[in-house]
């Protein structure tokens, strides 16, 4: 592989599934990197088992290294080929396919390179419901690392464009399965000893609970921004980095800043903001999550300094808006 390579994209559609999904685990295969869709956000996967591929994948992302990337695998059986199981990742693996990631136990023998765990015992597991990125996990036949197909720190991309606007030249192959249905990243849940929230995510609280018998235990609150504590080392609280500032819980809109809404009924101001996009107007927290990565990079484009966001209940999906906002408006 040629270290600035020609991204090409191809699109996914029903007819060329096959085929797609047989390109992408042939560049797989080779060492490459591949951006696809999964129902959260577009992933960059890698061969998780070759670790000069997994190498790649950090630079191109420019990803510090001592942060972990999540497995992707088709179907429970290969899930148990790198991770044991206790009791409640049982339960919880019965949500599978979806927007669910488990950190678990590595399996004795597990072939996913050290690099791709930094080191660690434990391991980030996935099985994405998405069609294409079922397509090329069967296809390749071996686990898949897949960060967020961004530059690290930046907004996580819920398109083609998104990857192509942060990857152009840095990795081989863009699969185009249109706009990401959930659009923010999976929950992740340690279940090393007791169920442990690590990351909200597109799988609401309520449906762990429903499985799990019982609410799952929060992470205790993350030392912000040391690398070496944190227990989900990729959530510091500076990230998902959009260029302008941003203000949460906003009920006005001042001069020159742009406006992130949230329902019809806008702040005082909103007339004369710099630009307008609302998450939802009906106030659907399922269309909010799913255009909210999008709307910031386009706020951000826009050119304001600062976005106002209007407050989000936290109730649902509301949750892992408002910790990807929190995490965007972070001070850095
Ligand atoms: O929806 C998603 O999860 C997307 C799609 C592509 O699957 N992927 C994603 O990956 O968001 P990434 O790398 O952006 O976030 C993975 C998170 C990071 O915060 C990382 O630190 C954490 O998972 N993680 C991975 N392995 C871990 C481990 N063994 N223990 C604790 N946290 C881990
Ligand atoms: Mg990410």
């Amino acid at each position: 592989m040629t270290k600035t390579p020609k991204t090409a994209v191809i699109k996914a559609d029903a007819h060329a599934a096959a085929l797609v999904a047989g390109r992408a685990a042939a560049c797989l295969a080779g060492g490459g990197l591949v951006a696809f869709p999964t129902e959260t956000v577009y992933g960059l996967g890698a061969d998780a088992t070759n670790g000069e591929a997994v190498a790649r994948l950090y630079l191109a992302k420019g990803r510090p290294a001592f942060n972990p990337l999540i497995a992707h695998v088709p179907d429970l059986a290969a899930a148990r080929r790198l991770a044991v199981f206790n009791a409640d990742a049982e339960r919880l693996a019965s949500l599978w396919p979806g927007p669910l990631t488990l950190v678990l136990p590595k399996a004795p023998g597990c072939p996913v390179s050290d690099l791709a765990t930094a080191g660690l015992d434990s391991i980030a597991v996935r099985i994405p419901a998405h069609p294409v990125a079922q397509a090329v996990l069967a296809a390749f036949g071996r686990p898949v690392v897949a960060p967020s197909a961004n530059r690290s720190g930046h907004v996580s991309p819920t398109n083609a464009a998104h990857v192509m606007a942060d990857l152009d030249g840095r990795i081989e192959l863009v699969i185009d399965g249109g706009a990401t249905p959930v659009g923010v990243e999976s929950t992740i849940i340690a279940c090393l000893d007791q169920p442990l929230l690590l990351r909200p995510g597109g799988l609401p609280r309520a449906a762990i609970t429903r499985v799990l018998g019982h609410p799952p235990a929060d992470a205790p609150a993350e030392p912000a921004d040391d690398p070496d504590a944190p227990l989900a080392p990729g959530m510091l609280a500076s990230h998902y980095a959009p260029k302008a500032r941003m203000r949460l819980e906003a009920d006005r809109v001042d001069a020159g800043e742009a406006l992130l809404a949230f329902g019809r009924t806008l702040p005082p101001g909103a007339g004369t903001a710099a630009a307008v996009l609302n998450l939802s107007e009906d106030g659907d927290l399922v269309q909010a999550a799913a255009r909210l990565f999008s709307h910031l990079r386009m706020l951000d484009a826009c050119g304001a300094g600062l976005i106002a966001v209007m407050p989000v209940p936290h109730e649902g999906l509301g949750e892992a808006i408002n910790d990807r906002l929190a995490r965007a408006a972070a001070p850095r």
